[in-house]
């Protein structure tokens, strides 16, 4: 049995947070929290080498990686770092999906562990390596110092510093190769009640809701949203769409019926991707299909029999006018053409069919990828299709992972409360950007 160290001075706001987490973990009820209501934003960055997207939250430490789907924040502990005894609240928290007998650690790794049933032991939590999801270790469930700055939706206000648990990372974790150079863990932002936009809901109380705007700025609870010189309150002219979940993940799943593949301003055909029926469904019992998003995986990746109908049903379409030269293909994709043979187009990038993602029952719109999120320079006079084929045994089961290039740019808005996604489609030309958020603070 590890010996106990918890710090007593932590206690008391600590399970205030952590009595909301495991009741909106138990019964999906609102939080409620004293003092500052006003939601957070957090700047946003790239890492040019991993192509990860990280964010600076995290008092003296480097930025952690964003992990759309991840249920906990890990991060590196100086020694002597508080811990929770196994019976905590918190304690529970981190093993409350694990309880209600939802296996979660398999794809994830969230399930704490108790030593041996004594309820007084040092809590551990199982965080995993974010990109390859298999390699999972122990830490300690610690608290982390943070800050990020109040806002109105238009400016950084004032700074606000707050506690968030998360896990101790294991130091194979850490110095994995999948993290960027100079990061220093990872930021679940899943549906789980340890992420960091759960815990900055039970806190907060400004609702179950966060923004993403890859790769500049992300913001916590319920907001308008100005980004850049366009006016309006961007939350007032974006698209939405019903948001599901999977019973074996803490992704947020989309409910596309259909893909489709049309050329913009051109009089021609729309080519529906012949999928076999059923082929993007999300299985509620076993949590396999479905359309998922992540902000881990660089480029959206197909399940095959998805991807070859795709594939086809693309190439058809941009070789109808006859005029698009094919290219070798650049790895790791298969559909390439000749810029030399391509229009560029003023805002959105260059003149190729655009790919329609047809949405179900209560979605205002059907989500449509512009060029500037389907296409990428792979290599000289080369314009790929910037989607891959899943490997077989993939992590996530998925049918479809729509990855960080896809979205980039595009300001996405997750609504747990109502169980909505808010997508503006690509921000290109609009007067919005994501790197467009105002952080200086008025004087
Ligand atoms: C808050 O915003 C100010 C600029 O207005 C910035 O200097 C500061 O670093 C920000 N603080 C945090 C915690 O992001
Ligand atoms: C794409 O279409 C062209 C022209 O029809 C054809 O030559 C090529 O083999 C197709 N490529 C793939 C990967 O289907
Ligand atoms: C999405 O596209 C399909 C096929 O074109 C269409 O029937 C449907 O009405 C569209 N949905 C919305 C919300 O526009
Ligand atoms: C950012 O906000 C400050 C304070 O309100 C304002 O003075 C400044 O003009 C704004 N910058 C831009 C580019 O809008």
């Amino acid at each position: 049995m590890r010996r106990l160290r918890f710090h007593h001075l932590l206690a008391v706001p600590v399970l205030l947070l952590a009595a909301a987490v495991v009741q909106e973990c138990a019964a999906q009820g609102g939080a409620s929290a004293g003092g500052d209501h006003a939601p957070l934003v957090s700047p946003l960055a790239k890492d040019p080498a991993t192509s990860l997207y990280t964010i600076s939250i995290k008092d003296g430490a480097g930025p952690l990686v964003v992990d759309l789907a991840g249920p906990l924040v890990w991060s590196a502990c100086a020694s002597g770092h508080p811990t929770f005894p196994c019976g905590s609240a918190e304690c529970d928290a981190a093993n409350c999906w694990h309880q209600q007998g939802r296996p979660w650690h398999q794809d994830y790794g969230a399930g704490a562990e108790v030593d041996g049933g004594d309820r007084f032991c040092a809590c551990t939590a199982r965080p995993c390596d974010p990109v390859t999801r298999d390699r999972c270790a122990p830490g300690d469930l610690t608290t982390f110092a943070m800050s990020a700055n109040a806002t109105d939706g238009r400016n950084a206000l004032h700074p606000v510093a707050f506690q968030a648990v998360g896990a101790c990372a294991p130091d194979q974790l850490l110095r994995s190769r999948s993290l960027p150079a100079g990061t220093e863990g990872v930021a679940g932002f899943g549906r789980a009640p340890l992420s960091l936009p759960a815990q900055l809901a039970a806190r907060r109380g400004f609702g179950r809701r966060f923004a993403l705007c890859l790769p500049g700025v992300a913001i916590f609870g319920d907001t308008p949203i100005y980004l850049g010189y366009y006016p309006p309150d961007l939350m007032t002219t974006i698209a939405s769409t019903p948001l599901a979940a999977s019973p074996k993940s803490g992704g947020y799943y989309l409910p596309v019926e259909a893909i489709s593949v049309s050329w913009p301003n051109w009089n021609a055909p729309t080519a529906r991707a012949a999928l076999p029926p059923g082929a993007l469904e999300l299985d509620a019992a076993t949590g396999r299909g479905g359309v998922t998003l992540s902000t881990v995986q660089r480029y959206t990746a197909m399940r095959s029999d998805v991807y070859r109908a795709f594939v086809r049903a693309f190439n058809e379409t941009i070789s109808t006018p006859g005029y698009v030269k094919p290219m070798p293909a650049v790895a790791p994709f298969e559909l390439c053409y000749d810029t030399f043979s391509l229009r560029r187009v003023r805002v959105l990038g260059w003149d190729v069919p655009s790919i329609r993602l047809e949405l179900g029952a209560g979605a205002s719109m059907n989500w449509t990828v512009a060029s500037g999120n389907s296409m990428v320079q792979a290599a000289d006079r080369t314009l790929c299709l910037a989607v891959v084929e899943m490997g077989p045994g993939a992590a996530h089961g998925a049918a479809v992972v729509i990855g960080g290039y896809q979205v980039e740019d595009n300001l996405l808005v997750f609504d747990e409360d109502k169980e909505v996604l808010h997508f503006s489609g690509l921000l290109w030309g609009s007067g919005a950007t994501c790197s467009g958020f105002n952080f200086t603070a008025p004087q």
